[in-house]
């Protein structure tokens, strides 16, 4: 490779991985795998050390990924935290055992732990008190999410013990067990927002909740590992562990000693096949210098220990070719590219086809049709396609070409500046956006039409009787009858079902239409502030937005949703047939304390959550705002408040006040 083509891929290779760090540390929100990322970082740092001339202090191989946001207070790490070296080879781990033997001379003693898959949180215990929790941060200061790691069971807050050091620091893994996370993103899914990855990107995103109570009901753990203090109870690791584990710290039971390097191979063996049986995920083994004396000898790198190395588990990965890509159309108009493959057995079944997610995975792959690629089961059930083997590239390999025009209905696909999704704009005639709507629509949580299913619905939207949910209304039993599979009895359970949801109330009326971004505990928002749809179908940008939990993104949608005729004249179709519109006995505000007061609530909440302080502000009169502007009127300040807020507060003189006095103001002390 010549000078100028190493300076240019070195430049390459920094930006996607400042990217890449951007993505999983602050979005949480990771678009290749550890692997590929891993990939990336070893080639970066092969080419710093090839080409030294072009090393940096400043390259992503010198520095720590940094999770730091703007919302937290920051403090400094007492003892640095640090990354891990990491391997996907066991000859690398004996490299590793060897290079510690030239320095003792005789076999060193390791201690194995599971590597978790999660956040790691640094926490400082002062006279047996829990003190302070930081995040990683950029390694060297972290934020401070004390308030919210008080709220996760098996932290200790106060903790007991003969050989508690009066100041030491203990780390750990913040996790979100896989049960957990499957109930999160079905209640998400519900309430139409974005699922998160996986169970570390959404332990990590909860640790960052500006709202104790909402992080409590998340169902975190805390896995220990690492015990620093000026002065500790022994001169192992294992031994502090274990006296760790004695004060009320979880130091998972997996933890072993191992007297030689091949011991620590059996150990990485058996987790291999066992870590499925675990309710977490992890995503290898942290393989650590047992002898405290040992570890302060070999010391460290920039980055990381000389005295631990973390084994990490591939996914499992099988070759196969690339056959052709297919579009397929959501219910809300995404358009998904799926790999067709050339059928290979991969961790128990058959598989066929493979997720191409967006046009810039395409991209980001460099995959062209023919390929023979790399396919894994990640954390995920459907397959992804890992990487292409370059080596098996021909002249049949063409690039693929992102479809222009929808598949099913022929409109121009349009993909927004900054979605990485194209999507189908036909909302009102593309066939699976329509039969989306109505299986939508039917669904328990909506309008709970029992007898009619997907199947159903694509029967009466094939047989012409529905192109939208108010035709279902206009449905008769003879109708029903003659179609395939459906008998007399059904049929008439399905009219009856039908008609039995005009009972069901207007919040769950409002879900059921389907609105983008409008699920289930948004539109209960919506129902108790606007108390018919006439009222809301009227409101503007700045009434919606000033409703706790409406922000711009859900009342814009609002907006264009009622914009449409089409929407219009189901909506008054849907109200001739008798579907509730409006709320029953609803409540007006319970006083006008705050009546003409624009609130900005900031920071963190002890004795409320921000969503409950965001309530009392409109039960007493008040509007919810979350900029501070001219027309701010007051800003309830909690702590860690931004230092920005803080500086435009003092600036154009707003009023701060704390929780104390806002709950004395209503009267609510
Ligand atoms: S020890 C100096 N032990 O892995 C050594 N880390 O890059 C410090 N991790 O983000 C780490 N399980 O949060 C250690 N048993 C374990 C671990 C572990 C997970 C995480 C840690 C850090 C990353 C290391």
């Amino acid at each position: 490779m010549k000078q100028s083509e190493a300076k240019a891929r070195i430049e390459k290779l920094r930006k996607a991985i400042e990217e890449h760090n951007h993505n999983y540390y602050i979005l949480n929100s990771p678009v290749i795998s550890d692997f590929e990322y891993d990939l990336l970082l070893h080639e970066l740092d092969t080419l710093e050390r090839k080409y030294s001339g072009f090393a940096s202090e400043e390259s992503p191989t010198r520095r720590i990924g940094s999770d730091i946001t703007r919302e937290f207070r920051q403090y400094e790490h007492k003892y640095p935290m640090l990354s891990l070296g990491n391997t996907y080879s066991t000859e690398e781990l004996r490299e590793f055992n060897a290079r510690i033997e030239k320095v003792t001379g005789s076999p060193a003693e390791y201690v194995c732990e599971l590597k978790f898959d999660g956040a790691s949180i640094s926490i400082t215990y002062k006279r047996g008190r829990l003190f302070r929790a930081l995040t990683r941060g950029d390694g060297t200061k972290g934020d401070d999410v004390t308030l919210n790691a008080r709220t996760i069971k098996n932290i200790p807050v106060t903790i007991t013990g003969i050989r508690v050091p009066d100041e030491f620091v203990i780390r750990g893994e913040i996790l979100m067990p896989r049960a957990v996370f499957d109930r999160l993103n079905d209640e998400r899914n519900n309430e139409g927002l974005p699922p998160f990855a996986n169970p570390r990107n959404a332990a990590a995103g909860t640790l960052k909740i500006l709202d104790p109570k909402t992080v409590a009901s998340r169902g975190l753990v805390c896995n220990f590992y690492f015990l620093l203090a000026d002065e500790l109870p022994h001169d192992t690791h294992y031994e502090n562990m274990m006296e760790a584990s004695t004060w009320g710290f979880n130091v998972p039971e997996s933890i072993s000693l191992c007297k030689s390097i091949e011991e620590v191979i059996t150990f990485i063996n058996r987790w291999e096949s066992e870590r499925k049986k675990l309710p977490f995920d992890i995503d290898g083994v942290v393989v650590k210098v047992n002898s405290l004396a040992l570890q302060e000898e070999l010391g460290f790198t920039a980055k990381s220990p000389r005295w631990a190395i973390s084994y990490k588990y591939k996914a499992e990965q099988v070759t196969t070719r690339l056959l052709s890509v297919s579009f397929q159309v959501g219910r809300t108009g995404n358009v998904t590219p799926v790999a067709n493959l050339e059928p290979v057995f991969l961790a128990g079944s058959t598989v066929k086809r493979a997720t191409l997610h967006n046009a810039d995975q395409i991209a980001l792959l460099g995959l062209h049709l023919n390929d023979m690629v790399y396919v894994e089961k990640g954390g995920e059930i459907i397959p992804k396609i890992a990487g292409v083997d370059h080596s098996f590239r021909n002249e049949n390999s063409h690039e693929i070409k992102f479809i222009a025009n929808c598949p099913e209905c022929g409109t121009q696909l349009v993909k927004n500046e900054g979605e990485a999704n194209h999507f189908c704009p036909n909302y009102l005639h593309c066939p699976p956006q329509l039969k989306g709507r109505i299986g939508h629509f039917i669904s328990r949580k909506a309008m709970d039409i029992d007898g009619l299913g997907e199947e159903t619905v694509d029967l009466l939207f094939s047989s012409n009787l529905i192109r939208n949910y108010a035709d279902l209304y206009e449905l008769k039993t003879e109708q029903l009858v003659p179609l395939e599979r459906l008998g007399e009895k059904s049929a008439a359970n399905i009219i009856k079902s039908i008609k039995t949801s005009l009972s069901v109330p207007y919040s769950r009326v409002l879900f059921a239409l389907g609105i983008r971004h409008v699920g289930e505990t948004v539109a209960k928002t919506i129902a108790s502030r606007f108390r018919s749809i006439d009222e809301l179908m009227s409101a503007d940008l700045e009434l919606l937005t000033s409703v706790n939990e409406i922000g711009p993104k859900i009342a814009a949608s609002i907006i264009s949703f009622f914009f449409d005729s089409d929407n219009i004249l189901i909506i008054k179709r849907l109200k001739d047939y008798g579907l509730k519109f409006s709320e029953e006995n609803v409540k007006g505000p319970e006083s006008d304390i705050l009546k003409g007061k624009t609130i900005v609530i900031s920071g963190v909440f002890l004795r409320h959550t921000r969503d409950e302080y965001k309530d009392l502000i409109e039960k007493h009169g008040g509007k919810n705002s979350t900029s501070i502007s001219g027309s701010t009127s007051l800003i309830l300040a909690g702590d860690n408040m931004g230092p920005a807020k803080k500086e435009k507060a003092e600036q154009l003189g707003v009023a701060m006040i704390d929780e104390n006095e806002f709950l004395e103001l209503i009267g609510e002390e």
